[in-house]
C-alpha cells in the first residue's frame, strides 16, 4: 500500500519547493513492530516514547519538513479500561522493576523502582497526582546556573501542556474555600487533560479539618509557585469523561497515522549511540525484543534521549559518555569523559503509616477491596454517569499536605545547622569526580534555604481516606546513582538510592512522622475515632522511631530525577541550558533526568512543563526555519556550525 502520493500531496499543502529528501519515506507512517518500513536516517531520533519523548516528538513534526523516528521499549496500550478509569488499577504489563542494590540506610533492604514501559512512559501508569511544585523549587534550578529554567521562565510550558478544568460546583461546595476555580496559572488549550476528581469519601473533609485544627493553611491555589499547605490537587484527566490523560492520548494518538513525518517503532531497546570522529551522535543501535534482530538507524541532525531518569544513563554510559573510570574499567571507549552521568540521583524515600478507624462514615475507600458488589455497583455508576469513587485515582487521591520544615518541627533551625555542619564529601563514593563534590555543595547550599522557606516544602502527607498513609520526604539531601557494570545493554543498570546517607533526610522523616500523630490527634481525626497500627502506639522514642524508619521506608516515591543533570560542567553537570550533552554535539537529553534537583512533589507536569520548553526554542525553530530556506537538501544542519551559543538560549 504505497502512500507516496498523499503524503507528497500532505506536504505540498505547506510548501511547493520540497523534494528528494523524502523519496524514500516510509509508505505508512504509523506504528511499526519491525524496521522493515523504516527509513534508513531520519532528521531527529527520539530514545523512549515516553512522557518527555511523545511531547517533543508531538512539536518537531508539527513541522511537515522535519522528520523523526521514536524508538520505544514498551508498546502501544490497548487502551484497557485500567488505563482510562482513574479507579482501576493499570495492567502491570506496563510496568518496569527495577530492584535497587542492598541500602545500608534502610538496615541492608533493596528498594524497587518502579517506571513506565509502554508508549506514554510514566503518565499511563502514574498515580495522575498533577500539581506542580514550588516557585523556590524551579528557581534553584535557575541559580546552578541555568537562565530561564525558573518558575518564570517554566511557567508559560506548563500552561501549554495543559487544559485546566476548573472544579464542579458540586465539588466547591463540599469543600468550600478549599478548590480554587482561578483560571489564572492555567492552560486551557494544551494536550493534557488536568481536572479534578468529582468525587471525595466524606472523611476528606475530616483530613482538612485536622490540619486547619493545628494549624496548617488550607491552599486553595497549589499551581501558582506556593504548593505548601494542605490542598486538593488536580489530577492528570480528562473533565468530562473523568478518564486519565496521559503522554500517549495527549500528544501521540491525535497525530498518529495523521503526521506522516512522525514514525514510531515498539517492542526495540536502545542499546547505543554511536559518534562519528567529531563527537557528533551520528545513529542509533537497537535490538528487538521480539526477534533479538538489530539495526542502526542515522540521523542527520540530532538524537533526543528521552528513556527516563533511569535508564537514560545506562545509555550514555553504553556508548561512551559518563565517568571515563567506569567506562574504561569496562572496555567501553570514552567519548566523552562526564563524571556527572548516573550521579546526583534522586529520589524521595516514602513511609507507608497504617491507621483504622472506629468511627468511620462512610463509605470508604477500602471498600474498593472488602466489599466486591459495592465495589462493582462504582465501576457501573462511574461507566454510566462518570461520577462516584472510581473517578480517584487507584490507591491514591489528591488530598495532600505540603509542609515547609518549620511546619513540621519548631526546631527547624537546627536540623538546618545541622544540615550544614555534614561533611557532604563523605556521602558521596570516594572515588567520584571533584565536580560531583562540588555540584553536592551547591546543591547542599540552596537546599538549606529552601528548608528555612516558609514557601517551599519538604514532606507530603496524602490521604485518600483509607487505612494507608504515605508519609514522602520529597525534597532529599542524600544522592544516588545508576551505573553499569556490564556492557551488556540488556542487563538493567546497577541501582542506588542511597536512601538516609544524609542524616537531616532521616531527621525530617522522624519529624514527619510525629506530625502525622499530631494531625491525628487533631478533635477532627479524632472523631472518626483513629488508631495508628503501624507502626503502632508502642513505638514512641526517636530511636524506636527511626528504626521503624529504617525497617519500613522504602526508597521511591516514583519519582525518580537527576542523573543526567542540567548543571555547569564544573558542577558535575551533564546537559547544558540548551539541554545539549556536554562535549558531544546532536545530543540532548529531554527526560526528568535533566532536572538539576527534585522537584518537591510529583513529577510529571514538571516534565512535561521542561520537554515544551526545550521543544519551543529557537533552535527548533531556527532548524525550521533552516528547512524552509533550503527544503529539499535535507539534514546539512550542525548546530556547532552555526555557531550558536548557550547564552542566546536564556533570552
Ligand atoms: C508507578 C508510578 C506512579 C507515579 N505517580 C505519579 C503521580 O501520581 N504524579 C506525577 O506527577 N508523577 C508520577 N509518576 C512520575 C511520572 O510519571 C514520571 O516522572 C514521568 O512520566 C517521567 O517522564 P520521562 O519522560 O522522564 O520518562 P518516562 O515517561 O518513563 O519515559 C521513558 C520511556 O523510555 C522507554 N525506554 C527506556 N529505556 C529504553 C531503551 N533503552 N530503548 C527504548 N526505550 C526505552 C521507557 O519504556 C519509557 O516509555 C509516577 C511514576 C510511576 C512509574
Ligand atoms: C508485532 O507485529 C506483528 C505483525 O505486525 C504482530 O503480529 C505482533 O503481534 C506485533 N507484536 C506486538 C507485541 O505488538
Ligand atoms: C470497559 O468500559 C466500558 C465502558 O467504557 C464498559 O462497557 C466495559 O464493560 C468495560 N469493560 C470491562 C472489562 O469492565
Ligand atoms: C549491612 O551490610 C554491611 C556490609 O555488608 C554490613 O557491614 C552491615 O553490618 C549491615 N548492616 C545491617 C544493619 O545489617
Ligand atoms: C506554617 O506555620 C506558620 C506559623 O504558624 C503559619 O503562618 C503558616 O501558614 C504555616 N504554613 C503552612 C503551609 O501551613
Ligand atoms: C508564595 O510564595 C512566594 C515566594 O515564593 C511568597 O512571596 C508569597 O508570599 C507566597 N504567597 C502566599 C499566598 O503564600
Ligand atoms: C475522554 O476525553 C478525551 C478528550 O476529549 C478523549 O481524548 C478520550 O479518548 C476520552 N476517553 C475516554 C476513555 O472516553
Ligand atoms: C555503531 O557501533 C557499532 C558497534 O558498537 C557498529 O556495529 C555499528 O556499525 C556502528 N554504526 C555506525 C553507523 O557507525
Ligand atoms: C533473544 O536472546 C535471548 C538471550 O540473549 C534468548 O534467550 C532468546 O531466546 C532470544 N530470542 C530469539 C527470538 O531469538
Ligand atoms: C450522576 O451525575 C450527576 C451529576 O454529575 C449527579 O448529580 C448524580 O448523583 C450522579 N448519579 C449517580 C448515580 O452517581
Ligand atoms: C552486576 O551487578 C549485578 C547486581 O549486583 C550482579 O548480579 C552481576 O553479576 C554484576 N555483573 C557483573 C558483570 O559484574
Ligand atoms: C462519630 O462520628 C459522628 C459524626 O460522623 C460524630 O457525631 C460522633 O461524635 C463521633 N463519635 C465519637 C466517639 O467521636
Ligand atoms: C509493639 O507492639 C507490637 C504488637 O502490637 C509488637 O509486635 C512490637 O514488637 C512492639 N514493639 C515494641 C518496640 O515494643
Amino acid at each position: 500500500m504505497c502512500k507516496i502520493a498523499t503524503i507528497v500531496t500532505s506536504l505540498t499543502l505547506f510548501a511547493g519547493c520540497y523534494s528528494s529528501p523524502f523519496s524514500h519515506f516510509a509508505p505508512h507512517a504509523v506504528v511499526h513492530n519491525d524496521t522493515e518500513h523504516l527509513r534508513k536516517s531520519y532528521n531527529y531520533i527520539v530514545i523512549g516514547g515516553g512522557t518527555s519523548g511523545l511531547v517533543v516528538a508531538n512539536r518537531l513534526t508539527e513541522n511537515p519538513r522535519v522528520t523523526v523516528l521514536v524508538i520505544e521499549y514498551g508498546y502501544v496500550d490497548g487502551q484497557e479500561n485500567g488505563t482510562a478509569v482513574p479507579g482501576l488499577p493499570v495492567p502491570g504489563k506496563y510496568l518496569r522493576t527495577d530492584i535497587s542494590i542492598p541500602q545500608s540506610g534502610l538496615n541492608n533492604r533493596t528498594a524497587p523502582l518502579y517506571t513506565g514501559a509502554v508508549v506514554g512512559g510514566g503518565t499511563v501508569v502514574n498515580g495522575m497526582f498533577f500539581a506542580r511544585g514550588s516557585r523556590g523549587d524551579y528557581d534553584a534550578w535557575e541559580q546552578l546556573g541555568n537562565p530561564g529554567w525558573g518558575w518564570d521562565g517554566l511557567l508559560p510550558y506548563f500552561k501549554k501542556s495543559e487544559t485546566f478544568t476548573p472544579p464542579t460546583e458540586e465539588l466547591q461546595e463540599m469543600f468550600p474555600g478549599t478548590i480554587s476555580s482561578d483560571l489564572k496559572p492555567h492552560g486551557i488549550g494544551g494536550p493534557v487533560g488536568s481536572s479534578f476528581s468529582n468525587y471525595q469519601y466524606p472523611v476528606i473533609k475530616n483530613f482538612f479539618a485536622g490540619w486547619k485544627d493545628i494549624g496548617i493553611k488550607i491552599n486553595s491555589q497549589p499551581n501558582d509557585g506556593n504548593a505548601t499547605g494542605a490542598f486538593y490537587s488536580t489530577i492528570s484527566a480528562y473533565a468530562k469523561n473523568q478518564s486519565r490523560s496521559h503522554a500517549s492520548n495527549a500528544y501521540y494518538r491525535p497525530i498518529a497515522g495523521v503526521r506522516k513525518n512522525f514514525h514510531l517503532i515498539t517492542g526495540h531497546t536502545v542499546t547505543k549511540i554511536n559518534f562519528s570522529k567529531d563527537k557528533r551522535a551520528v545513529s542509533v543501535d537497537f535490538i528487538s525484543r521480539e526477534t533479538n534482530k538489530t539495526s542502526t538507524i542515522k540521523t542527520d541532525r540530532e538524537i533526543i534521549l528521552a528513556a527516563g531518569a533511569a535508564r537514560s544513563p545506562q545509555i550514555l554510559q553504553l556508548s561512551g559518555i559518563g565517568p571515563k573510570k567506569l567506562l574504561s574499567g569496562l572496555g567501553i571507549k570514552t567519548i566523552a569523559d562526564l563524571p556527572g552521568v548516573g550521579m546526583n540521583f534522586q529520589d524521595q524515600p516514602t513511609i507507608y503509616m497504617q491507621f483504622s478507624y472506629n468511627n468511620y462514615t462512610f463509605p470508604t475507600p477500602d471498600w474498593m477491596f472488602s466489599n466486591a458488589s459495592w465495589a462493582a455497583e462504582q465501576l457501573e455508576i462511574y461507566y454510566k454517569n462518570r461520577t462516584g469513587p472510581m473517578t480517584i485515582p487507584y490507591l491514591g487521591g489528591s488530598s495532600v499536605a505540603f509542609l515547609p520544615l518549620q511546619n513540621i518541627t519548631s526546631d527547624y533551625h537546627s536540623v538546618v545547622t545541622s544540615a550544614a555542619s555534614i561533611n557532604i564529601s563523605s556521602l558521596l563514593p570516594t572515588t567520584a569526580h571533584s565536580s560531583i563534590f562540588s555540584g553536592y555543595r551547591a546543591q547542599s547550599a540552596l537546599l538549606q534555604s529552601l528548608y528555612l522557606s516558609p514557601h517551599a516544602a519538604v514532606t507530603e502527607i496524602a490521604w485518600e481516606g483509607g487505612n494507608t498513609l504515605p508519609v514522602a520526604i520529597i525534597r532529599p539531601f542524600s544522592r544516588g546513582s545508576i551505573y553499569i557494570n556490564t556492557t551488556n545493554p540488556l542487563s538493567p543498570p546497577i541501582i542506588d538510592f542511597n536512601t538516609f546517607s544524609h542524616p537531616t533526610d532521616l531527621a525530617i522523616a522522624l519529624a514527619s512522622v510525629k506530625k502525622v500523630r499530631e494531625w491525628i490527634s487533631s478533635s477532627p481525626m479524632r472523631a472518626l475515632g483513629t488508631l495508628e497500627t503501624f507502626p503502632g502506639a508502642n513505638i514512641t522514642s526517636d530511636a524506636e522511631i527511626e528504626t521503624f524508619i529504617r525497617d519500613a521506608a522504602t526508597s521511591s516515591w516514583q519519582h525518580p530525577t537527576s542523573t543526567t543533570s542540567m548543571m555547569k560542567r564544573e558542577l558535575g553537570g551533564v546537559v547544558d541550558p540548551a539541554l545539549q550533552v556536554y562535549g558531544t554535539t546532536g545530543l540532548r537529553v529531554v527526560d526528568a533526568g535533566v532536572f538539576p534537583m527534585a522537584v518537591a512533589g510529583h513529577s510529571s507536569s514538571s516534565v512535561y512543563a521542561v520537554a515544551e520548553k526545550v521543544s519551543g526554542q529557537w533552535w527548533f525553530n531556527l532548524s525550521r526555519m533552516w528547512l524552509l530556506m533550503f527544503s529539499g537538501v535535507g539534514g546539512g544542519y550542525h548546530q556547532g556550525e552555526l555557531g550558536i551559543g548557550v547564552g542566546m538560549f536564556a533570552a
